[in-house]
């Protein structure tokens, strides 16, 4: 098992994934004042408490350090306790991480004459276990201000970059590594190479595996519930779907799954999602709420504010059901790790408050909320969903966000807008997968900007709206890339949305990548 700890940083739960993929047993917690505290606990999701003591005890093969927002020298930063470096355990720190562990040590870390962000190149200079068969020179992420200025007693430096005489250093006889470079994000080249050499240096056997995430989790939750009644929010995509199953292995007849209409979904979808649960033994309850959710949305423009509306909505929906179906202990939730991450874990800046997560509020009328994947990533969450005998056709469904078409249209969302875009939508889909292509594409969706302009059409004149197509390639959604969709694909789909669509008198194509941009709209 190697252990993470958390000081902020926007890529911490890729670590985790990194050693995952190299099928090791990770857990990712915080470090707050001095303390490890209560977070979560990657096999289950269902979160453990631990201090320094407990670290100890569960005595991890290894320990890596994240990255994260804060400055060594400020008082008030989190840092390691020094004795966690001598408890003969392997230590990796990245970033931040590099730098705590250089302070705590007695080296110096400074701010840097020169920032760097983004992709630079690394020279090792001096073999380490770290970099076995790692090239030479080879293209690898910075992201920082700060860097280490002296190194600590029996430290080394094993890398540079042209802006970081220090970009990796270490102690080989007490396997500590320091990193300045972040070897969790795709765009270091080498950076997998690095995190297999480091689960070998930890001595790590390599034998986790999805099915014993599966089969734990079931456990936990059986043993967590015992004859608890459960409710959960079933929206017919992937992770509340998997989610749903996993519990009805749990706690079988005691669950309750609802599946909220909210009147945001795509064209047709709310059928289509009670055709496709009417053969599980899932209790299934389908509520009409669109005219609720609307009603609500009236006059709001803020994206923000929309995404708590649309989630606190939900929650309220439940809590009736749950009434009228008696005491009801758990709320159950599909919620997925990119979700938590974007909606602020740890010491991570909020940049999108993700329905199902940053939009409950404070009062939720159940003893707890449950979600099983909150530490899995999509396609992880899919293996699990194959695990739990879901069909292929739920499982590679592509993802649709909680708040549906809600962050789709851009302003105030009305019934007009709702049914311009699901019909554009629907056109851009039935294109995609004629093409051949729907396979190939991540995510793909039409969104309504709230710009319109000017054309002609037939002898008129018009002013009406341009829908903007979407379609990004990504395998974990946290960094995405925009598709090259064939131009003759486009331009069929752009003909017709303007001809079938009424109000829609103009298509774009969205280019951009996240980052920059994020996936969805709002
Ligand atoms: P962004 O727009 O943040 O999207 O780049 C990343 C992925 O998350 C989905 N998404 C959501 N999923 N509730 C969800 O369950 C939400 O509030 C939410 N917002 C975005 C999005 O569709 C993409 O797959």
């Amino acid at each position: 098992m190697i252990l993470v700890l958390d000081f902020g940083g926007q890529y911490n739960q890729l670590i985790a994934r990194r050693v995952r993929e190299n099928h090791v047993y990770c857990e990712v917690h915080t470090l707050t004042d001095g303390e490890i505290s209560a977070d979560k606990n990657v096999k289950s999701g269902l979160g453990t408490a631990i201090n320094f003591d407990a670290i100890k005890n569960l005595n991890p093969e290894g320990i890596i350090l994240t990255g994260g927002p804060q400055s060594v020298y400020n008082p008030t930063s989190s840092l390691p306790p020094a004795e966690l470096f001598n408890l003969n355990i392997p230590v990796l720190g990245i970033c931040y991480g590099a730098q705590a562990m250089t302070h705590v040590l007695g080296g110096e870390v400074k701010k840097s004459d020169v920032d760097e962000y983004g992709k630079t190149s690394l020279e090792i200079l001096s073999a380490s276990r770290l970099f076995k068969d790692v090239e030479k020179n080879s293209v690898v992420w910075m992201s920082h201000a700060d860097r280490i200025f002296t190194l600590p007693k029996d430290f080394t430096v094993t890398a540079r970059s042209e802006n970081c005489p220090v970009a990796a250093a270490e102690n080989s006889a007490k396997n500590l590594y320091a990193v300045q470079f972040h070897p969790e994000v795709l765009h270091t080249v080498e950076g997998k190479k690095i995190f297999s050499n480091f689960v070998d240096i930890c001595g790590c056997k390599r034998d986790w595996k999805m099915d014993t995430f599966v089969a734990d989790t079931v456990a936990e939750l059986k043993n967590k519930i015992g004859n608890g009644k459960v409710l959960c929010a079933l929206s017919g995509g992937v992770d509340s779907s998997v989610a749903a199953v996993m519990l009805s292995k749990a706690v079988g007849k005691n669950l309750t799954c609802v599946f909220v209409d909210h009147g945001l979904l795509r064209k047709n979808e709310s059928a289509e999602v009670e055709a496709a649960f009417a053969n599980y033994d899932l209790n299934f309850i389908r509520i009409d709420a669109a005219e609720r959710f609307l009603a609500k949305l009236q006059g709001v423009t803020d994206p923000e504010r929309k995404r708590k509306i649309i989630g606190e909505e939900f929650i309220r929906v439940f809590e009736e059901v749950a009434k009228k179906i008696g005491a009801v202990d758990f709320l159950v939730q599909g919620t997925i790790y990119p979700d938590v991450i974007e909606s602020g874990l740890g010491k991570s800046a909020v940049i999108k408050s993700h329905h199902n997560v940053g939009g409950l509020p404070d009062f939720v009328d159940f003893k707890e909320i449950i979600e099983p994947l909150r530490l899995l990533f999509k396609d992880e969450v899919r293996e699990a969903g194959r695990q739990v005998g879901l069909p292929e056709n739920i499982v590679s469904r592509q993802p649709f966000p909680g708040p549906g078409l809600g962050i789709r249209i851009i302003g105030e969302v009305t019934a007009d807008k709702i049914k311009i875009v699901q019909d554009a939508d629907a056109i851009y889909r039935e294109e995609i997968f004629k093409a051949g292509i729907a396979s190939k594409l991540a995510q793909y969706f039409a969104a309504l900007t709230n710009m319109r302009s000017v054309g002609v059409m037939g002898d008129g004149r018009t002013y009406d709206y341009a829908i903007v197509l979407r379609a990004v390639l990504t395998s974990d959604f946290m960094t995405a890339e925009a598709a090259q969709i064939d131009w003759a694909i486009l331009n069929k789909i752009a003909n017709r949305i303007v001809n079938e669509v009424k109000g829609v008198n103009r298509v774009l194509y969205d280019c951009t990548s996240k980052p920059p941009a994020t996936i969805e709209l709002e």
